[in-house]
């Protein structure tokens, strides 16, 4: 495979790179989105993470050092909801101080709700965080509390989008997962809303993650009919340029009203490219978004403290989980007849 980068470069079973990391700060989140975490599921009596099983902020940027050292050149706090975890701003500034082998600073981003963004976007922004993709899934109060199992406002993600804006954490994204019947009539209202803003927006295709949000092929609405939708009352145009292993296939449209985006992972797979690498609120490694299993770094975290030595015994752990990659599982989608059993939540594991 291409890769632009020659320094650091470790490869999967597949030949794919290393490159990016996510990396999920908290398993909570204050909306409840049906798709990701349903409230019948993560109700009153949901056992979240406890405080002690949570990566620190120093076991992070341990971690994140040693990827970076294997060929990581972007990192994306996200959850749960990254805001809610206290002292987010601090971890910014942390990873914000990492370079990559090249000196170059390492792309730091983050994926909210955005509905605690209003106040704390200029202190993220301050700590070095560089932009934000923010989840606003309707314009429409009644769906979009219907879509965020909340009693939240839209007008609220709203505010925390202009406050990104104001501030410079640009260019802001907005994604929107699409259910069939549900929000699907909320596409043209939200590319009226931020044509011409300078806002990316972008479609995501409802995916079979976890295994509490109950799924059908049925509810996928495919970004084909979505770019239809959206081209018969604004032609669109492609934007063929993009990163090697960018999730979104990029639109613009052709009267200068901007950029949009398509996230296909159930119609078109990407795995062919896929360079993420995920670690979960309590320090495990997961090589795909559908793991059913990762690798517990945080044991080897506390068994060797920070100052005991340069980590070596982190890094190799990492590379060699890399090293056996063979996910591809949106690949393989159509061939699994029945759901995997065991599937971990994307609240956990960081979308
Ligand atoms: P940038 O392109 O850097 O802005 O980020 P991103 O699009 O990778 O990040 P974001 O968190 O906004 O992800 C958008 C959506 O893409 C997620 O909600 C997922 O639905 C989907 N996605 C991201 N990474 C993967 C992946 O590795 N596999 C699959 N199947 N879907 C993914
Ligand atoms: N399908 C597609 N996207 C999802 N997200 C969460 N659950 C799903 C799902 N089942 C997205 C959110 C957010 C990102 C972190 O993950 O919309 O943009
Ligand atoms: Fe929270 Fe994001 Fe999941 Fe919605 S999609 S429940 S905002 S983590
Ligand atoms: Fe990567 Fe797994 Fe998503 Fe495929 S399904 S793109 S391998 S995370």
């Amino acid at each position: 495979m291409h890769d632009q980068h020659r320094a650091a470069t470790c490869l999967d079973n597949l030949q794919r790179p290393l490159r990016d990391l996510r990396v999920s700060v908290t398993d909570r989140c204050n909306l409840r989105c049906t798709y990701c975490m349903p409230g019948e599921v993560f109700g009153r009596e949901f056992v979240f993470l406890r405080h002690a099983d949570l990566l620190s902020f120093e076991e992070i940027v341990r971690a994140a050092r040693q990827c970076i050292a294997l060929g990581v050149r972007k990192i994306r706090l996200s959850g749960g909801e990254p805001l809610l975890r206290h002292g987010i701003a601090r971890l910014v500034e942390m990873l914000a101080g990492l370079h990559d082998s090249d000196g170059k600073p390492i792309e730091l981003t983050m994926t909210s709700n955005g509905t605690l963004l209003a106040k704390k976007a200029r202190a993220l922004k301050d700590a070095g965080l560089m932009r934000l993709n923010i989840s606003l899934d309707a314009l429409d109060e009644n769906i979009f509390r219907h879509m965020s199992g909340s009693s939240v406002l839209p007008g609220i993600v709203l505010e925390g989008i202009a406050a990104a804006q104001s501030v410079g954490l640009t260019p802001v994204k907005v994604n929107a997962v699409i259910k069939r019947g549900i929000n699907e009539s909320e596409i043209l209202p939200l590319i009226r809303h931020f044509r011409h803003t300078g806002v990316i927006m972008r479609f995501i295709e409802y995916m079979d993650v976890g295994n509490t949000n109950g799924w059908r092929l049925d509810d996928v609405v495919t970004s084909s009919e979505t770019l239809a939708r959206i081209d018969h009352e604004y032609p669109l145009a492609p934007i063929g340029s993009h990163a090697q292993n960018e999730v979104a296939e990029r639109w613009k449209f052709q009267d200068g009203g901007g950029e949009i985006g398509v996230i296909s992972s159930v119609t078109q797979a990407f795995c062919h490219t896929c360079s993420r690498l995920r670690l979960s609120t309590d320090g495990k490694l997961y090589t795909c978004l559908f793991a059913t299993e990762g690798v517990d770094l945080r044991a080897i975290l506390r068994a060797q403290p920070a100052q005991s030595g340069d980590d070596a015994a982190l890094r190799q752990r990492i590379a060699a989980t890399w090293r056996c990659r063979t996910d591809r599982y949106s690949q393989l989608r159509h061939e699994m007849t029945e759901k995997l059993p065991g599937r971990i939540e994307m609240s956990y594991i960081g979308g």
